[in-house]
């Protein structure tokens, strides 16, 4: 379905705002995903929200998202309210910054992220997740399997970037990433924050304060060591990356450390907890998984060159992302221009949010949507239009680590099946999915594990 269309300075049809649009703010910071399908059966695939002095539109119309990220990428920027808080813990990386600042950054960190080089973190990936599965219990009918996820994600992600094990900080590093996360989400809906010296904000301040001083204590101890005794990883190819050959300053590299650290294990971590609700909630699709894992690996480690044979647990992989798509809130965008898109023309200053969840969700492109079918994933399934399905986004810039987290997800999920099964613990409801930065269940997932065997 496409936009019907206006006339000039016409906007499409949306929910009444009130005097200051307030009461669709806390309509929005309170249950987003389900505001935003409301809005979309009331008012169609384009919506138009008035927030305060601000034109929101929503796209959900997966060829005009589509068109919008990648067409329309040089009109646009990321949404500055967003990044301001973003920025508060990420600097200026490539995540945060924009124009030519982000080209260029990009341009430097693309080689570090591509198909090939990621296939060399595979032993790295496999060596902490038999270490941290080595530590699980052999039977445990109430398993705290959110926080062991997010450590051996974090573990990874520190051996990626710093060959360096993160030890007795994870739990530090555990906390402040949820305190800062949190008091960013907080931030997120409000126009203006207060600034961080205000006596309240003493955790975030603390909570930030350890995040750095633990990328600074990798830093350092990387260039107190001679350069030829630097090992092969993330930081390296940072401190030695040519930017039109300059490198990068050490304060860059701090700032694209912070957001490879953050991006590059929150996301995966809370994929990887959605994933392992996903099979334990749908046995029969567990066992398959499982059998294939065993077919293919046999009793070895997953590999670069055993990981493409994984197609069906590649599968659930996939429709984990589209059930619960992990980052949604990155996908928006600010016109630096006027933007035509389908009959609109809508003009500079426009708030454009593609709503990932949205539209995996909808049944003109995924009948039954909230049913868990991987098999919609498969070579031979019915495909779906271009822009149904972005959990990594779309365009120029698309996440940067989409092939890194989609085989390290992959290795710890075959992993996971050789040593455990998963299953719901008694009595225990659905977790309900809440946005805090991240797409999270409400309250930290347990579930009951088994030694596979056992
Ligand atoms: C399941 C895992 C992940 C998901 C679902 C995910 C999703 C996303 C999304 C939706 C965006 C925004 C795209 C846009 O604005 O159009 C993004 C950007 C980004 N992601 Fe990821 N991500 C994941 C893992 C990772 C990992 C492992 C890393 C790095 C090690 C990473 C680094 C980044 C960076 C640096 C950006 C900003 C790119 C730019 O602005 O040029 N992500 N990601």
């Amino acid at each position: 379905m496409t936009s019907t269309g206006g006339s000039p300075g016409a906007w499409p049809p949306g929910p009444p705002a009130g005097l200051t649009g307030l009461r669709l703010l806390a309509t929005m910071s309170r249950d987003l995903p389900r505001a935003l399908a409301t809005w979309q059966k009331q008012y169609g695939d384009i919506v138009h929200l008035r927030l305060w002095r601000e034109h929101d539109v929503v796209v959900a119309d997966p060829q005009l998202a589509r068109e919008l990220l990648v067409s329309h990428h040089d009109a646009l920027v990321r949404w500055e309210r967003g990044i301001r808080v973003f920025s508060q813990v990420h600097g200026h990386s490539v995540l945060t910054s924009e124009g030519e600042a982000w080209r260029s950054r990009r341009h430097a960190l693309v080689p570090s992220f591509s198909p090939k080089a990621v296939q060399g973190f595979s032993p790295t990936i496999v060596e902490a997740a038999t270490q941290a599965f080595s530590t699980w219990p052999g039977e445990d009918a109430n398993w705290p399997i959110e926080t062991a996820l997010t450590m051996l994600t974090m573990e990874v992600i520190l051996q990626m970037v710093f060959s360096s094990s993160i030890g007795e900080d994870v739990r530090v590093a555990e906390q402040a990433i949820r305190v800062t996360s949190a008091a960013a989400n907080a931030e997120f809906y409000w126009p203006a924050s207060m600034p961080d010296w205000m006596p309240w904000k003493r955790r975030k301040r603390q909570a930030l304060k350890s995040l750095k001083a633990l990328i600074e204590r990798h830093l350092q101890s990387r260039l107190n060591l001679p350069r030829d005794a630097w090992p092969d990883d993330l930081l390296t190819r940072l401190l030695q990356s040519g930017d039109d050959g300059a490198a990068l300053s050490l304060q860059n590299v701090r700032d694209e450390c912070m957001t490879i650290f953050l991006a590059g294990h929150e996301t995966t971590a809370a994929t990887l907890v959605w994933w392992v609700w996903c099979m334990a909630a749908n046995p029969a699709s567990q066992c398959a998984a499982r059998d294939e894992v065993q077919r293919v690996l046999q009793g070895r480690a997953p590999t670069a060159e055993t990981l493409p044979a994984l197609g069906y647990l590649t599968q659930t992989i996939k429709e984990t992302l589209r059930l619960y798509p992990v980052a949604p809130l990155l996908i928006s965008r600010r016109a630096t221009r006027a933007v035509q898109l389908g009959n609109w023309t809508f003009p500079a200053r426009t708030l454009f949010m593609i709503p990932v969840h949205l539209m995996h969700h909808d049944p003109r492109w995924f009948p039954d949507p909230q049913a868990f079918q991987p098999a919609r994933f498969a070579s031979d399934a019915p495909e779906v239009p271009r822009g149904a399905y972005i959990p990594f986004g779309v365009g120029p810039r698309v996440c940067l680590g989409q092939h890194l987290a989609m085989s390290e997800m992959t290795v710890i999920a075959a992993m996971l099946l050789q040593r455990f099964a998963l299953s719901v613990p008694q009595g225990a409801a659905p977790p309900r999915p809440v946005i805090n930065l991240t797409l999270r269940p409400e309250q930290p997932m347990h579930l009951a594990i088994a030694s596979v065997g056992a």
